[in-house]
Protein backbone atom coordinates (compact mmCIF):
# COMPACT_ATOMS: atom_id res chain seq x y z
CA UNK A 1 0.00 0.00 0.00
CA UNK A 2 1.34 3.60 -0.99
CA UNK A 3 2.44 5.68 2.14
CA UNK A 4 0.91 9.41 2.39
CA UNK A 5 1.60 12.09 4.49
CA UNK A 6 0.30 15.31 5.09
CA UNK A 7 2.42 18.73 5.59
CA UNK A 8 1.35 21.76 7.70
CA UNK A 9 2.90 25.11 6.73
CA UNK A 10 3.54 27.87 9.04
CA UNK A 11 5.41 31.21 8.61
CA UNK A 12 6.18 32.90 4.76
CA UNK A 13 4.88 32.35 1.75
CA UNK A 14 8.71 30.44 0.88
CA UNK A 15 7.50 27.84 3.20
CA UNK A 16 4.61 27.93 0.98
CA UNK A 17 6.58 27.38 -1.89
CA UNK A 18 9.34 24.78 -0.16
CA UNK A 19 6.38 22.76 0.85
CA UNK A 20 5.12 22.30 -2.94
CA UNK A 21 8.55 21.22 -3.57
CA UNK A 22 8.55 18.66 -0.61
CA UNK A 23 5.23 17.18 -2.33
CA UNK A 24 6.81 17.33 -5.55
CA UNK A 25 9.97 15.19 -4.35
CA UNK A 26 7.75 12.88 -2.38
CA UNK A 27 5.21 12.53 -4.92
CA UNK A 28 8.27 11.17 -7.03
CA UNK A 29 9.20 8.76 -4.17
CA UNK A 30 5.83 6.97 -4.67
CA UNK A 31 4.11 8.85 -1.17
CA UNK A 32 0.26 10.03 -1.74
CA UNK A 33 -0.56 13.80 -0.57
CA UNK A 34 -3.58 13.26 2.60
CA UNK A 35 -5.75 16.35 2.99
CA UNK A 36 -5.57 15.78 6.86
CA UNK A 37 -3.10 14.37 9.51
CA UNK A 38 -5.14 11.86 11.15
CA UNK A 39 -3.97 8.17 10.60
CA UNK A 40 -0.33 9.41 7.89
CA UNK A 41 2.30 7.74 7.51
CA UNK A 42 4.75 10.67 7.65
CA UNK A 43 3.79 14.30 8.63
CA UNK A 44 5.90 17.11 8.25
CA UNK A 45 5.86 20.19 9.65
CA UNK A 46 7.81 23.09 8.20
CA UNK A 47 7.93 25.41 10.44
CA UNK A 48 8.69 29.55 11.19
CA UNK A 49 11.36 30.86 13.83
CA UNK A 50 10.37 34.65 13.47
CA UNK A 51 8.51 34.99 16.53
CA UNK A 52 8.10 33.57 19.74
CA UNK A 53 4.95 32.80 19.29
CA UNK A 54 5.56 30.96 16.32
CA UNK A 55 8.25 28.78 17.36
CA UNK A 56 6.43 27.56 20.67
CA UNK A 57 3.45 26.79 18.63
CA UNK A 58 5.26 23.31 16.77
CA UNK A 59 6.31 22.09 20.55
CA UNK A 60 2.71 21.97 20.88
CA UNK A 61 1.91 20.61 17.56
CA UNK A 62 4.11 17.85 17.98
CA UNK A 63 2.25 16.91 21.20
CA UNK A 64 -1.44 16.73 19.68
CA UNK A 65 0.13 15.47 15.85
CA UNK A 66 2.20 12.40 17.92
CA UNK A 67 -1.59 11.02 19.01
CA UNK A 68 -2.91 11.24 15.67
CA UNK A 69 -1.16 9.97 13.13
CA UNK A 70 -0.54 6.39 11.80
CA UNK A 71 -0.27 4.69 15.59
CA UNK A 72 -1.34 0.87 14.30
CA UNK A 73 1.88 -0.58 15.28
CA UNK A 74 3.72 0.87 18.48
CA UNK A 75 7.23 0.36 16.87
CA UNK A 76 7.38 -0.45 13.36
CA UNK A 77 4.38 0.83 11.09
CA UNK A 78 3.65 3.94 13.41
CA UNK A 79 3.63 7.16 11.63
CA UNK A 80 7.09 9.40 10.93
CA UNK A 81 6.95 12.76 12.45
CA UNK A 82 9.44 15.40 10.85
CA UNK A 83 10.39 19.25 11.69
CA UNK A 84 11.24 21.25 8.40
CA UNK A 85 11.96 25.08 7.85
CA UNK A 86 13.13 27.66 10.21
CA UNK A 87 12.63 26.38 13.90
CA UNK A 88 14.30 22.75 12.40
CA UNK A 89 17.00 25.30 11.45
CA UNK A 90 17.43 26.86 14.52
CA UNK A 91 16.67 24.28 17.09
CA UNK A 92 17.81 20.96 15.60
CA UNK A 93 18.99 19.64 18.75
CA UNK A 94 16.62 21.35 21.01
CA UNK A 95 14.11 19.58 19.42
CA UNK A 96 15.79 16.66 19.40
CA UNK A 97 16.10 16.70 23.01
CA UNK A 98 12.72 18.52 23.75
CA UNK A 99 10.84 16.08 21.70
CA UNK A 100 11.38 12.44 21.60
CA UNK A 101 8.43 11.90 19.57
CA UNK A 102 10.13 13.45 16.38
CA UNK A 103 12.04 11.33 13.83
CA UNK A 104 13.34 13.80 11.51
CA UNK A 105 14.79 17.35 12.02
CA UNK A 106 15.99 19.42 8.80
CA UNK A 107 16.62 22.55 7.19
CA UNK A 108 15.19 24.68 4.80
CA UNK A 109 18.20 24.10 2.72
CA UNK A 110 18.22 20.46 2.72
CA UNK A 111 14.90 19.47 0.93
CA UNK A 112 16.38 17.94 -1.89
CA UNK A 113 17.90 14.95 0.40
CA UNK A 114 14.62 14.59 1.18
CA UNK A 115 14.02 10.79 -0.20
CA UNK A 116 17.90 9.91 1.36
CA UNK A 117 17.11 11.13 5.02
CA UNK A 118 14.17 9.24 4.78
CA UNK A 119 15.94 6.36 3.72
CA UNK A 120 18.54 6.81 6.58
CA UNK A 121 15.31 7.03 8.89
CA UNK A 122 13.64 3.38 7.31
CA UNK A 123 16.92 1.84 7.59
CA UNK A 124 17.21 2.99 11.47
CA UNK A 125 13.38 1.43 11.93
CA UNK A 126 14.81 -2.20 9.93
CA UNK A 127 17.21 -2.24 12.65
CA UNK A 128 14.79 -2.14 15.04
CA UNK A 129 15.50 1.33 16.80
CA UNK A 130 13.11 4.50 16.92
CA UNK A 131 14.65 6.80 13.91
CA UNK A 132 15.98 9.91 14.98
CA UNK A 133 17.54 12.09 11.94
CA UNK A 134 18.87 15.48 12.35
CA UNK A 135 20.40 17.23 9.00
CA UNK A 136 20.61 21.00 9.39
CA UNK A 137 24.06 21.74 7.29
CA UNK A 138 24.10 24.31 4.54
CA UNK A 139 24.89 21.72 1.81
CA UNK A 140 27.39 23.04 -0.72
CA UNK A 141 25.17 21.91 -3.64
CA UNK A 142 21.85 24.15 -4.23
CA UNK A 143 18.61 22.66 -3.60
CA UNK A 144 17.20 23.96 -6.59
CA UNK A 145 19.74 22.24 -8.81
CA UNK A 146 18.31 18.54 -7.02
CA UNK A 147 14.14 19.40 -6.93
CA UNK A 148 12.36 18.29 -9.43
CA UNK A 149 10.77 20.20 -12.64
CA UNK A 150 7.96 22.57 -11.92
CA UNK A 151 4.60 21.39 -11.36
CA UNK A 152 1.68 23.69 -12.47
CA UNK A 153 -2.11 22.97 -12.26
CA UNK A 154 -2.37 23.77 -8.36
CA UNK A 155 -4.15 27.38 -9.02
CA UNK A 156 -3.49 30.26 -11.53
CA UNK A 157 -1.45 32.12 -9.10
CA UNK A 158 1.53 30.44 -8.05
CA UNK A 159 5.34 31.46 -6.57
CA UNK A 160 8.09 31.38 -8.18
CA UNK A 161 11.33 31.27 -5.63
CA UNK A 162 13.91 33.46 -7.25
CA UNK A 163 16.28 34.44 -4.35
CA UNK A 164 16.62 32.92 -1.04
CA UNK A 165 18.46 34.35 2.61
CA UNK A 166 19.58 37.31 3.99
CA UNK A 167 22.89 39.34 4.09
CA UNK A 168 21.42 42.27 5.66
CA UNK A 169 21.15 40.81 9.22
CA UNK A 170 18.53 43.39 11.02
CA UNK A 171 19.40 43.26 14.29
CA UNK A 172 15.82 41.47 15.52
CA UNK A 173 15.82 38.82 12.95
CA UNK A 174 16.57 35.10 12.52
CA UNK A 175 16.39 35.10 8.56
CA UNK A 176 19.68 35.45 7.97
CA UNK A 177 20.39 32.43 10.60
CA UNK A 178 17.84 30.28 9.14
CA UNK A 179 17.72 30.54 5.84
CA UNK A 180 21.50 31.04 5.29
CA UNK A 181 23.29 33.56 3.16
CA UNK A 182 21.62 35.63 -0.15
CA UNK A 183 21.71 33.65 -3.04
CA UNK A 184 19.97 34.45 -6.64
CA UNK A 185 19.17 31.54 -8.93
CA UNK A 186 20.44 31.77 -12.32
CA UNK A 187 18.30 33.29 -14.89
CA UNK A 188 17.89 30.19 -17.25
CA UNK A 189 16.67 27.78 -14.43
CA UNK A 190 13.90 30.40 -13.40
CA UNK A 191 12.90 31.21 -16.70
CA UNK A 192 12.20 27.32 -17.53
CA UNK A 193 10.31 26.84 -14.26
CA UNK A 194 8.14 29.78 -15.49
CA UNK A 195 7.26 28.89 -18.83
CA UNK A 196 6.36 25.53 -17.52
CA UNK A 197 3.76 26.96 -14.61
CA UNK A 198 2.75 29.25 -17.50
CA UNK A 199 2.09 25.89 -19.96
CA UNK A 200 0.54 24.44 -16.53
CA UNK A 201 -2.20 27.28 -16.49
CA UNK A 202 -0.89 29.83 -14.15
CA UNK A 203 -1.54 33.13 -15.24
CA UNK A 204 0.12 35.08 -12.18
CA UNK A 205 3.61 34.77 -10.43
CA UNK A 206 5.04 35.97 -7.60
CA UNK A 207 8.71 36.05 -7.51
CA UNK A 208 9.93 35.12 -3.98
CA UNK A 209 13.01 35.90 -2.04
CA UNK A 210 13.92 37.10 1.55
CA UNK A 211 15.12 39.85 -0.32
CA UNK A 212 14.24 39.49 -3.72
CA UNK A 213 14.54 42.91 -4.71
CA UNK A 214 18.72 42.15 -4.30
CA UNK A 215 18.46 39.06 -6.88
CA UNK A 216 21.61 39.40 -8.98
CA UNK A 217 21.52 36.34 -11.50
CA UNK A 218 23.50 35.40 -13.68
CA UNK A 219 22.74 34.81 -17.50
CA UNK A 220 23.60 32.06 -19.53
CA UNK A 221 26.31 34.52 -20.73
CA UNK A 222 27.41 35.20 -17.41
CA UNK A 223 26.41 38.65 -17.23
CA UNK A 224 24.45 39.39 -13.56
CA UNK A 225 20.53 40.73 -14.23
CA UNK A 226 18.71 42.68 -11.50
CA UNK A 227 14.99 41.88 -10.51
CA UNK A 228 14.42 44.94 -12.90
CA UNK A 229 15.92 43.05 -15.62
CA UNK A 230 14.25 39.48 -15.05
CA UNK A 231 10.93 40.96 -14.70
CA UNK A 232 11.44 42.33 -18.21
CA UNK A 233 12.61 39.04 -18.95
CA UNK A 234 9.17 37.33 -17.25
CA UNK A 235 6.93 39.83 -19.28
CA UNK A 236 7.90 38.51 -22.36
CA UNK A 237 6.04 34.77 -21.79
CA UNK A 238 2.53 35.35 -23.72
CA UNK A 239 -0.50 33.98 -21.04
CA UNK A 240 1.55 35.64 -18.14
CA UNK A 241 -0.93 38.53 -17.75
CA UNK A 242 0.40 39.31 -14.26
CA UNK A 243 3.72 39.69 -12.23
CA UNK A 244 4.02 40.21 -8.34
CA UNK A 245 7.61 40.25 -6.17
CA UNK A 246 7.91 39.89 -2.04
CA UNK A 247 9.58 40.69 -0.03
CA UNK A 248 11.76 44.13 -0.81
CA UNK A 249 14.02 45.66 1.31
CA UNK A 250 13.80 49.62 0.81
CA UNK A 251 17.75 49.69 0.65
CA UNK A 252 17.02 47.71 -2.49
CA UNK A 253 14.62 49.49 -4.49
CA UNK A 254 16.38 50.74 -7.91
CA UNK A 255 14.84 53.81 -9.45
CA UNK A 256 15.80 51.02 -12.94
CA UNK A 257 12.84 48.97 -9.87
CA UNK A 258 10.71 51.41 -9.85
CA UNK A 259 10.53 52.39 -13.49
CA UNK A 260 9.60 48.96 -14.32
CA UNK A 261 6.20 49.26 -12.19
CA UNK A 262 5.62 52.32 -14.61
CA UNK A 263 6.65 50.70 -17.94
CA UNK A 264 5.78 47.09 -17.59
CA UNK A 265 2.12 46.65 -17.65
CA UNK A 266 2.21 43.01 -16.25
CA UNK A 267 4.11 44.28 -13.18
CA UNK A 268 1.24 44.72 -10.75
CA UNK A 269 0.33 47.93 -8.91
CA UNK A 270 1.24 47.07 -5.44
CA UNK A 271 4.07 46.44 -3.56
CA UNK A 272 4.94 45.69 -0.28
CA UNK A 273 7.87 47.45 1.27
CA UNK A 274 8.22 46.63 5.18
CA UNK A 275 9.87 49.74 6.53
CA UNK A 276 9.82 48.42 10.43
CA UNK A 277 9.30 51.67 12.15
CA UNK A 278 8.93 55.91 11.42
CA UNK A 279 11.86 56.57 14.07
CA UNK A 280 15.60 57.06 12.27
CA UNK A 281 16.89 56.47 15.99
CA UNK A 282 15.45 52.80 15.96
CA UNK A 283 15.78 52.24 12.63
CA UNK A 284 19.11 52.67 13.02
CA UNK A 285 19.10 49.90 16.22
CA UNK A 286 17.21 47.81 13.91
CA UNK A 287 20.23 48.14 11.49
CA UNK A 288 17.90 48.62 8.81
CA UNK A 289 20.32 50.78 6.76
CA UNK A 290 18.14 53.62 6.03
CA UNK A 291 15.76 56.72 7.57
CA UNK A 292 12.62 57.25 7.23
CA UNK A 293 12.64 60.28 4.78
CA UNK A 294 14.22 57.83 2.03
CA UNK A 295 11.87 55.69 2.35
CA UNK A 296 9.32 58.42 2.14
CA UNK A 297 11.06 59.42 -1.04
CA UNK A 298 11.39 56.00 -2.72
CA UNK A 299 7.56 55.73 -2.15
CA UNK A 300 7.14 59.35 -3.66
CA UNK A 301 9.04 57.76 -6.54
CA UNK A 302 6.55 54.84 -7.06
CA UNK A 303 3.60 56.86 -6.83
CA UNK A 304 4.95 59.04 -9.39
CA UNK A 305 6.05 55.85 -11.58
CA UNK A 306 2.77 54.07 -11.23
CA UNK A 307 -0.24 56.80 -9.39
CA UNK A 308 -2.77 53.96 -8.66
CA UNK A 309 0.19 51.50 -6.54
CA UNK A 310 -1.12 50.03 -3.67
CA UNK A 311 1.78 49.73 -0.94
CA UNK A 312 1.68 47.18 2.24
CA UNK A 313 3.93 47.26 4.91
CA UNK A 314 5.28 45.67 7.79
CA UNK A 315 5.72 47.04 11.51
CA UNK A 316 7.55 45.92 14.46
CA UNK A 317 6.51 47.98 17.72
CA UNK A 318 8.19 47.96 21.43
CA UNK A 319 12.05 47.51 19.82
CA UNK A 320 14.44 48.32 22.83
CA UNK A 321 14.46 51.44 23.16
CA UNK A 322 11.90 52.71 21.69
CA UNK A 323 10.38 55.76 23.23
CA UNK A 324 6.59 57.27 22.84
CA UNK A 325 8.10 59.87 20.56
CA UNK A 326 9.64 57.24 18.43
CA UNK A 327 6.27 55.21 17.82
CA UNK A 328 4.69 58.77 17.50
CA UNK A 329 6.68 58.76 14.61
CA UNK A 330 5.76 55.05 13.15
CA UNK A 331 2.05 56.55 13.29
CA UNK A 332 3.29 59.90 11.40
CA UNK A 333 4.93 57.41 8.99
CA UNK A 334 1.72 55.28 8.69
CA UNK A 335 -0.46 58.80 8.43
CA UNK A 336 1.89 59.78 5.48
CA UNK A 337 2.02 56.50 3.16
CA UNK A 338 -1.63 55.10 3.59
CA UNK A 339 -1.12 52.09 3.13
CA UNK A 340 -3.33 49.56 1.71
CA UNK A 341 -2.80 46.57 3.66
CA UNK A 342 -0.20 45.85 6.89
CA UNK A 343 0.83 43.33 8.90
CA UNK A 344 2.37 44.35 12.62
CA UNK A 345 3.78 42.93 15.70
CA UNK A 346 5.13 42.93 18.93
CA UNK A 347 8.85 42.66 19.24
CA UNK A 348 10.13 39.42 20.28
CA UNK A 349 13.20 38.72 21.31
CA UNK A 350 14.83 35.99 19.37
CA UNK A 351 17.94 33.92 20.50
CA UNK A 352 21.00 34.48 19.05
CA UNK A 353 20.00 38.11 17.46
CA UNK A 354 21.94 41.19 18.81
CA UNK A 355 18.18 42.78 20.42
CA UNK A 356 18.03 40.36 22.79
CA UNK A 357 20.68 41.51 24.61
CA UNK A 358 19.90 45.24 24.20
CA UNK A 359 19.34 47.66 27.32
CA UNK A 360 15.93 49.16 27.50
CA UNK A 361 13.33 46.42 26.68
CA UNK A 362 9.98 47.36 26.42
CA UNK A 363 7.23 46.22 28.57
CA UNK A 364 5.01 43.72 27.38
CA UNK A 365 1.74 46.04 28.31
CA UNK A 366 3.06 48.97 26.29
CA UNK A 367 3.72 46.98 23.01
CA UNK A 368 0.72 45.82 23.23
CA UNK A 369 -1.16 49.57 24.09
CA UNK A 370 1.37 50.60 21.29
CA UNK A 371 0.30 47.70 18.97
CA UNK A 372 -3.60 48.12 19.17
CA UNK A 373 -3.24 51.91 18.41
CA UNK A 374 -0.79 50.89 15.59
CA UNK A 375 -3.69 48.82 13.89
CA UNK A 376 -6.36 50.58 14.42
CA UNK A 377 -5.01 53.13 12.32
CA UNK A 378 -3.74 50.46 10.01
CA UNK A 379 -7.32 49.31 9.47
CA UNK A 380 -8.79 52.55 9.13
CA UNK A 381 -6.63 53.31 6.46
CA UNK A 382 -7.16 49.70 4.65
CA UNK A 383 -10.73 50.17 5.02
CA UNK A 384 -10.87 53.57 3.68
CA UNK A 385 -8.75 52.30 0.95
CA UNK A 386 -11.18 49.59 -0.10
CA UNK A 387 -13.98 51.37 0.25
CA UNK A 388 -12.84 53.75 -2.42
CA UNK A 389 -12.99 50.54 -4.46
CA UNK A 390 -16.73 50.44 -4.71
CA UNK A 391 -18.52 50.97 -7.77
CA UNK A 392 -15.31 50.80 -9.88
CA UNK A 393 -14.41 48.00 -12.31
CA UNK A 394 -11.72 46.19 -12.24
CA UNK A 395 -9.60 42.92 -13.52
CA UNK A 396 -10.08 39.99 -11.08
CA UNK A 397 -8.08 36.59 -11.41
CA UNK A 398 -9.93 33.74 -9.91
CA UNK A 399 -7.75 31.78 -8.18
CA UNK A 400 -9.83 29.53 -6.10
CA UNK A 401 -13.63 28.15 -4.68
CA UNK A 402 -15.01 30.01 -2.00
CA UNK A 403 -16.99 28.23 0.85
CA UNK A 404 -20.88 29.34 -0.03
CA UNK A 405 -22.00 27.08 -3.42
CA UNK A 406 -21.49 29.71 -6.17
CA UNK A 407 -19.15 31.34 -4.39
CA UNK A 408 -15.22 32.36 -6.51
CA UNK A 409 -12.37 34.08 -5.03
CA UNK A 410 -10.29 36.40 -6.57
CA UNK A 411 -7.67 39.19 -6.33
CA UNK A 412 -7.61 42.85 -7.73
CA UNK A 413 -4.58 43.92 -9.33
CA UNK A 414 -4.25 45.77 -5.64
CA UNK A 415 -4.42 42.47 -3.95
CA UNK A 416 -7.18 42.84 -2.45
CA UNK A 417 -9.61 39.26 -2.21
CA UNK A 418 -12.77 39.81 -3.79
CA UNK A 419 -15.75 37.35 -3.42
CA UNK A 420 -18.06 36.75 -6.82
CA UNK A 421 -21.10 34.41 -5.65
CA UNK A 422 -22.81 33.44 -9.36
CA UNK A 423 -26.70 33.75 -9.02
CA UNK A 424 -28.44 30.44 -10.35
CA UNK A 425 -26.25 27.34 -9.26
CA UNK A 426 -27.36 25.06 -12.14
CA UNK A 427 -25.90 22.95 -15.11
CA UNK A 428 -25.12 26.31 -17.40
CA UNK A 429 -23.69 28.27 -14.33
CA UNK A 430 -21.62 25.25 -13.56
CA UNK A 431 -19.65 25.53 -16.34
CA UNK A 432 -19.02 29.34 -16.17
CA UNK A 433 -17.81 28.52 -12.68
CA UNK A 434 -15.75 26.49 -14.16
CA UNK A 435 -14.41 28.52 -16.97
CA UNK A 436 -13.97 31.65 -14.36
CA UNK A 437 -11.83 29.59 -12.07
CA UNK A 438 -8.20 31.04 -13.24
CA UNK A 439 -8.99 33.57 -15.58
CA UNK A 440 -9.46 37.65 -15.25
CA UNK A 441 -12.47 38.67 -15.46
CA UNK A 442 -13.71 42.09 -14.91
CA UNK A 443 -15.65 42.44 -11.55
CA UNK A 444 -17.51 45.65 -10.93
CA UNK A 445 -17.47 45.99 -6.58
CA UNK A 446 -20.81 46.25 -4.91
CA UNK A 447 -19.36 46.21 -0.71
CA UNK A 448 -16.47 46.25 0.51
CA UNK A 449 -15.07 45.19 3.96
CA UNK A 450 -12.31 45.66 6.01
CA UNK A 451 -10.51 42.53 4.62
CA UNK A 452 -12.16 41.85 1.15
CA UNK A 453 -14.79 43.26 -1.47
CA UNK A 454 -17.87 41.90 -3.17
CA UNK A 455 -18.48 41.67 -6.27
CA UNK A 456 -20.35 40.86 -9.71
CA UNK A 457 -19.15 40.13 -13.35
CA UNK A 458 -19.90 42.84 -15.54
N1 LIG B 1 12.71 40.06 4.58
C1 LIG B 1 11.63 40.79 4.97
C2 LIG B 1 10.85 40.29 6.18
C3 LIG B 1 11.10 38.99 6.78
S1 LIG B 1 10.30 38.63 8.28
C4 LIG B 1 12.06 42.22 5.24
O1 LIG B 1 13.21 42.53 5.25
O2 LIG B 1 11.21 43.02 5.47
C5 LIG B 1 8.69 39.29 8.14
C6 LIG B 1 8.39 40.33 9.16
O3 LIG B 1 8.39 39.79 10.46
C7 LIG B 1 9.38 41.46 9.23
O4 LIG B 1 9.18 42.40 8.24
C8 LIG B 1 9.15 42.01 10.60
O5 LIG B 1 8.15 43.00 10.60
C9 LIG B 1 8.67 40.80 11.39
N2 LIG B 1 9.69 40.35 12.34
C10 LIG B 1 10.89 39.83 12.07
N3 LIG B 1 11.56 39.56 13.21
C11 LIG B 1 10.76 39.94 14.24
C12 LIG B 1 10.88 39.92 15.65
N4 LIG B 1 11.99 39.49 16.25
N5 LIG B 1 9.84 40.39 16.39
C13 LIG B 1 8.72 40.83 15.79
N6 LIG B 1 8.54 40.86 14.47
C14 LIG B 1 9.55 40.43 13.68
FE1 LIG C 1 15.26 39.79 8.31
FE2 LIG C 1 16.15 42.21 7.81
FE3 LIG C 1 16.86 40.18 6.25
FE4 LIG C 1 14.37 41.08 6.20
S1 LIG C 1 16.19 42.22 5.59
S2 LIG C 1 15.01 38.96 6.27
S3 LIG C 1 14.01 41.66 8.30
S4 LIG C 1 17.42 40.46 8.37
FE1 LIG D 1 9.48 32.28 9.18
FE2 LIG D 1 11.59 31.27 8.05
FE3 LIG D 1 9.81 32.56 6.61
S1 LIG D 1 11.52 32.20 10.02
S2 LIG D 1 9.04 34.07 8.03
S3 LIG D 1 9.48 30.68 7.67
S4 LIG D 1 11.99 32.58 6.33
Amino acid sequence: MKKNFYIKTYGCQMNVYDTEKMTDVLEAEGYVASTEVDGVDLVILNTCHIREKAAEKVYSDIGRIRKVVNTEDKTQKRGLIAVAGCVGQAEGREIMRRAPAVNLVFGPQTYHRLPALLGEVADQRARGLTPRVLDTDFPAETKFDHLPRAKAGRSASAFLSVQEGCDKFCTYCVVPYTRGAEFSRPVAAIMSEAEELVAGGVREMTLLGQNVNAYHGLTENGEVLSLAGLIRLLAKIPNLGRIRYTTSHPRDMTQELIDVHGEVSQCMPYLHLPIQAGSDKILTAMNRQHGAESYIETIDALRKARPDIAISGDFIVGFPGETDEDFEATLALVERIKYAQAYSFKFSPRPGTPAVDMENQVDEDVKAERLARLQDLLNKHQREFNDQTVGMTMPVLFEREGKQKGQLIGRTPYMQSVHVTLSAVDETSEQEYNSLMGDVRDVEIVTAGPRSLEGRLV
